[in-house]
């Protein structure tokens, strides 16, 4: 059952009914300012920092869910709804939300009347647009009145839902004609408020919530909306709001669009106020009249859309599948954006102020995301080395606005700094740009300790030899990329955090899938060592690779299957000698991406064995069979109730490891039929089941010891995006950029008998057809008509267009 449609010409999906299974949301903001807006218009808008610079206040958990937004509320003759059917719930005549790229529209319809709501945060800009169109669609003249209203957080959305004995007293606003300043605690320490406008005369406003609801209402009936009649109140400790009212007198036909604007204003500390106690409006001022007209806000629209088409125009994809084409033409790439930007802090699974950004997340959704913006990529690579510590060990995460690690879960995850590597890597590989390895880089953030990125590289490769355990695997440390895999936890105590609770500090419990990483990274690692000039570097990454592989031959290999770790006690995990999760997917799919076992054939059989005991009709399982119990030694893992999250269930992350894997073996049928049952677009048909967005991955889906197998959670920030779009574009589709050409070498199933794949990259554009009959055995390619040797397309230089034919 689909609850909406794919508009692929205008880059939308149309979501057609409010009543959704879930909130469906979208992201506003490309840069700096960001908004999550719903198919209803809840959510809320920060600036930079979900948690440190919240703008709007959201209720999470909230009964009904998504409660709180931008809200415009019509009142027509004693009636009164909202576009977007929620708060009020006014049945409508007309709904659709069209979901699109940096914006969303919403329309609703009700006696004759439509009221359509476009969000958008224009590019280089600080605020969010709303430009309300009010039509009258009737036969008879109207006279409506149209409310605005947001709720303010007072910045800190952590301290706002919980220090009431001072935030119920700090509230303070200012109001200027139509424009609403919220400025709680600019009196002392902030040098930023909040301005939320309108350009149009107002005939009222409220700046105080109660006022406005009056005592006992929710959003779904503000006393003020529903009499027809502002209070002009003037919030004064107590929650601060921002509402504007407007009379509109519509004759038969009409129609006339509003422009609101909710931004972020910072003031240099010295030119803070303009009279004692009276904020200094200029820069508001410069901000609202860039939008005082709708030609202006359509001007910005438009250069929103030119500014995602010339993005989205680095790898196009045509193959006669739909599904397909939009997934890697316009959504996938779109989510990859919205994690590059707000790694894991805000979405309707995150609330935005428990984590900052994760430096293996960061890290791995660059390789989603280097393509799009090279540039910007750059510049997270050097933040995010920044954050490593000498030893080249790295703090889980870091804090976007202060660029700083974090300690709040502190270190010692033994995979984070190789994905130092798999970035920087991707990034170099995109762009060519090998001066990024001589950045000065410091370490920790300390200017005084700083070596080139280089140096970062190194020490993130030695890290991991520096910290081998007795069969010589790596020692997962706290946990490796399945954070729930604690090994030296041991955790006993109820609300512990799994994470940072390491009651054994022995140096025992190993991990396989590290093992399979450090063996991937290798290559591109002594690559770029010898770019360096550093032969004797490359040479003895190779050799620690080899040794390496033979360790996980030797000690990772359980007879069917690779093994996931040894436990603290040395005893296996993910081995058929265990009773509850024999078989873990990690390693299978990282060390046949790696090519660890595929000479010896037991690449070959770690695969069939995923697909004989972890695929299911949703995706494949993290485990099996799930843990039943609670194990204290593997830790948060066997927390789940069996089928969710790292106890089996379907993560989607790890789903593209097996079917780049299964690339590595030329089985291109399996690997496309694997990306099929997770890829949201092909899950559309089963939104009442799938329940979340279709046009974005779900970082889990219930697996299938879950009483709701097939049911997603967790839309949105995930390194699923990066990873699937690499799976599917770079070898399904096959076309990647490595550091000396473009590799062309698809590996797809038959289904797909040829496409077009159209790919910008180091400002060449090459264009390969490809004709596909699936035989899983290497490319032969065509350039420029002549036949080369191979499937590598050496790099042409800037400005060529470059013409391959490729069969398969
Ligand atoms: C975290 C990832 C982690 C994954 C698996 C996600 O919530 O953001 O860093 O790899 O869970 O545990």
């Amino acid at each position: 059952m689909r609850f909406g449609h794919f508009d692929d010409a205008a880059r939308e999906y149309v979501i057609s009914t409010p009543r959704t299974p879930y909130p469906w949301i979208n992201y506003l903001g490309t840069e700096e300012f960001f908004g999550l807006v719903s198919h209803t218009g809840g959510g809320y808008c920060f600036y930079r920092d979900a948690r440190l610079r919240r703008l709007t206040r959201y209720r999470y958990n909230n009964v009904p869910t998504d409660v709180g937004g931008r809200y415009f509320y019509v009142h027509d003759d004693g009636d009164f709804w909202t576009p977007g059917w929620a708060p009020v719930k006014r049945e409508l005549d007309f709904y659709e939300c069209r979901v699109g790229l940096s914006y969303t529209k919403i329309t609703g319809e009700r006696k004759g009347l439509r009221a359509e709501v476009l969000y958008f945060v224009p590019l280089g800009t600080t605020a969010e647009v709303h430009r309300v169109t009010l039509k009258n669609t009737s036969k008879a003249p109207k006279s409506v009145k149209l409310f605005s209203f947001v709720e303010f957080c007072l910045w800190d959305a952590s301290d706002d839902q919980n220090n009431y004995q001072r935030n119920l007293s700090i509230g303070e606003v200012e109001v200027d004609g139509g424009t609403i300043y919220h400025k709680t605690e600019y009196r002392e320490r902030r040098n930023h408020y909040a301005v939320h406008s309108v350009n149009a005369k107002v005939a009222g406003f409220d700046t105080d919530r109660e006022s406005f609801l009056g005592p006992w209402n929710g959003f779904g009936e503000p006393q003020a909306v529903a009499e027809g009649r502002s209070r002009n109140s003037v919030a004064s400790g107590w929650s601060p709001i921002g509402s504007h009212q407007l009379a509109v007198d519509l004759a038969p036909g009409e129609e006339r669009s509003f422009v609101f604007v909710l931004g972020y204003v910072e003031n240099p500390v010295e030119e803070k106020w303009e009279g004692p106690g009276v904020v200094n409006k200029a820069r508001a001022r410069q901000l609202l009249a860039r939008f005082q007209t709708t030609a202006q806000v359509d001007a910005a629209l438009v250069a929103l859309r030119d500014y995602w088409t010339e993005m989205l125009s680095k790898y196009t994809v045509k193959s006669g599948d739909e599904r397909l084409d939009r997934m890697v033409n316009i959504w996938n790439p779109y989510q990859c954006m919205v994690t590059f930007n707000l790694s894991r802090s805000a979405s309707y699974f995150e609330t935005g102020i428990g984590r900052g950004m994760g430096f293996r997340d960061s890290n791995q959704d660059l390789l989603g995301f280097v393509h799009l913006v090279p540039s910007r990529a750059r510049e997270r690579i050097l933040d995010i080395a920044a954050t490593q510590k000498p030893d080249g060990s790295a703090y889980h995460q870091y804090q976007p606005l202060t660029k700083r690690g974090n300690n709040d879960i502190g270190s010692g995850f033994n995979d984070d700094p190789l994905w130092l590597i798999s970035g920087t890597a991707a990034y170099i590989k995109e762009s060519g740009d090998l001066s990024v390895l001589k950045e000065t880089v410091p370490f920790d953030n300390d200017p005084k300790d700083a070596a080139t990125l280089f140096e970062h590289l190194k020490r993130s490769f030695h890290h991991v030899l520096n910290n081998l355990g007795p069969h010589g695997l790596p020692l997962i440390g706290r946990a490796d990329w399945n954070d729930c895999l604690n090994l030296n936890c041991f955790s006993e105590t109820p609300g512990e955090s799994f994470q940072t609770t390491g009651n054994r500090t022995g140096r025992t419990a190993e991990s396989v899938f590290i093992a399979g990483l450090f063996v991937h990274v290798a290559p591109d690692y002594a690559a770029l060592a010898e770019a360096m000039g550093l032969e004797s570097e490359a040479k003895a990454a190779r050799f620690h690779a080899v040794r390496m592989e033979e360790t996980v031959l030797k000690h990772g290999w359980d007879g069917e299957w690779f093994l996931r770790a040894y436990d603290f006690f040395g005893k296996k995990v993910g081995s058929k000698e265990c009773e509850d999760g024999q078989i873990l997917i990690e390693p299978q799919g990282y060390c046949v991406m790696a090519g660890i076992g595929v000479k010896e054939g037991h690449a070959k059989k770690a695969l069939d064995s995923v697909k004989a005991r972890l695929d299911t009709a949703h995706g494949i399982v993290l485990n099996q069979p799930p843990y039943s119990a609670y194990h204290v030694e593997l830790g948060e893992i066997s927390s789940y109730p069996p089928g969710y999250k790292e106890n089996a269930g379907i993560f989607c992350h790890n789903n593209p490891w097996v079917m780049i894997a299964e690339t590595v073996l030329g089985r291109g049928e399996r690997a496309f039929e694997y990306w099929k049952k997770i890829a949201p677009a092909y899950r559309e048909e089963i939104s009442e089941v799938h329940r979340l967005e279709p046009y974005v991955y779900a970082q889990m889906i219930a697996g299938k010891d879950a009483v709701r197998h097939g049911e997603a959670k967790n839309s949105w920030l995930t390194g699923t995006a990066a990873w699937n779009f690499v799976a599917i574009s770079q070898h399904l589709l096959g076309v990647r950029p490595e550091l000396l050409g473009l590799r062309v070498n698809p590996c797809l199933s038959a289904e797909i008998p040829s496409f077009t794949v159209t790919r910008r990259c180091r400002g060449a554009e090459y264009r390969i057809r490809v004709k596909n009959a699936a035989t899983g055995q290497p490319a032969r390619l065509r350039v420029d008509g002549k036949p080369i040797e191979g499937t590598l397309v050496p790099w042409a230089p800037a400005g060529a267009t470059v013409t391959i034919d490729c069969e398969v």
